[in-house]
């Protein structure tokens, strides 16, 4: 059994209820909608996320149907930033499928998006969950912001290691981070515990990014995403802004030329992947990576022992281990 399932394992009738909330919501009476949306269900992903808010939950109370329908509205707001974040990223995979922009073009992929994230938005307003989503729409807004600096950085290509942190708390941390305050809120965690919770899932988030950054310098990597998308996207993260930082004047002037000229020549991409390797960037990213999933894991010293908590500890090193 791979990692994954075995945090999984731990935690089984909970995360099929969830299934079940989140399989509702992707239905519709509309035949083309109801095509895509099956296409949507058919890969479902890792669910790092609703683990992350059922384990929450659970290190702290007795999971009910509020953390069910926040792990559901998390989930269906991930998969809609997943299908905007490739028109945006004019990327063509997607959990080893064709993206939906692959398929159905631009225009279907944003009514998509938006689509999944009003049935999450449906979801807690029908139940009155307020707290949650107040806490969720902060995310969505941070996301977006996230998102934003990120195209502006990667326009003017002046990025430096603090304004990549920035961005991804914003664009991927925020998410995470917002899973373990509204699963620990659904059991009725108190206040400083909450802030506790939240502070894990930004540390934690911002490892998962940096993951997944690292991801794109992998040329045989298992996520069913392209390698290479990144530098194709003039989008600098933590491998590539080391290398930037430590060689040359020279050497800098050249790659960002590359880069901004020529990123579209999978050879040049290669080159720089290999650039980045040879002068261990990837290591260096490795170890911030360790750092963040360290301190992460020491705001969980003051909850007791429990199952759920060695498995709650166990996906986060999952975050940084994981193979996709
Ligand atoms: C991808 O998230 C988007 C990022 C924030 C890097 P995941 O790697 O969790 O994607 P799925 O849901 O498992 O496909
Ligand atoms: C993920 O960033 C941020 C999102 C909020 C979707 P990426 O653009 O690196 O995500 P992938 O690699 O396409 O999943
Ligand atoms: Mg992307
Ligand atoms: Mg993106
Ligand atoms: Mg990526």
């Amino acid at each position: 059994m791979n990692k994954l399932d075995a945090i999984k394992k731990t935690i089984e009738p909970e995360l099929k209820q969830f299934n079940v909330f989140l399989e509702d919501s992707l239905k519709s009476p509309m035949p083309l909608l109801n095509k895509i949306l099956k296409y949507v269900l058919k890969q479902k992903g890792k669910q790092v996320r609703p683990l992350f808010v059922l384990l929450s939950a659970k290190c702290h109370g007795t999971i009910n149907e509020n953390t069910y329908r926040a792990a559901a509205f998390i989930e269906l707001l991930h998969t809609a930033t997943l299908i905007h974040d490739d028109v945006v990223d004019n990327s063509d995979k997607r959990r080893g499928m064709f993206s939906l922009n692959a398929l159905w073009k631009n225009k279907i992929s944003v009514l998509i998006g938006d689509y999944l994230l009003s049935k999450g938005m449906l979801l807690a307003l029908q139940n009155k969950d307020y707290q949650m989503l107040d806490c969720i729409s902060e995310t969505v807004k941070a996301m977006s912001e996230g998102e934003i600096y990120q195209m502006e950085k990667a326009r003017r290509m002046d990025i430096t290691e603090e304004d990549y942190y920035d961005i991804i708390e914003r664009k991927t941390a925020s998410l995470i981070a917002s899973c373990c305050t509204v699963g620990a809120l659904s059991v009725g965690a108190d206040e400083n515990m909450v802030e506790k919770m939240k502070r894990f899932g930004t540390l934690a988030g911002i490892a998962f990014q940096i993951k997944d950054d690292i991801f794109d310098y992998q040329l045989d990597n298992k996520t069913g995403k392209p390698a290479g998308n990144d530098i194709q996207e003039h989008k600098m993260t933590l491998p590539l802004i080391h290398l930037l930082k430590i060689c040359t004047n020279g050497e800098r002037r050249s790659i960002i030329r590359k880069i901004k000229y020529h990123s579209d020549d999978l050879n040049v991409r290669l080159d720089i992947i290999n650039m980045v390797r040879q002068n261990h960037c990837l290591d260096y990213a490795e170890d911030k990576m360790t750092s963040f999933v360290d301190e992460a894991l020491s705001q969980l010293s003051d909850i007791k022992d429990s199952e759920a908590l060695a498995s709650l500890k166990k996906l986060v090193n999952y975050c940084i281990d994981r193979e996709k």
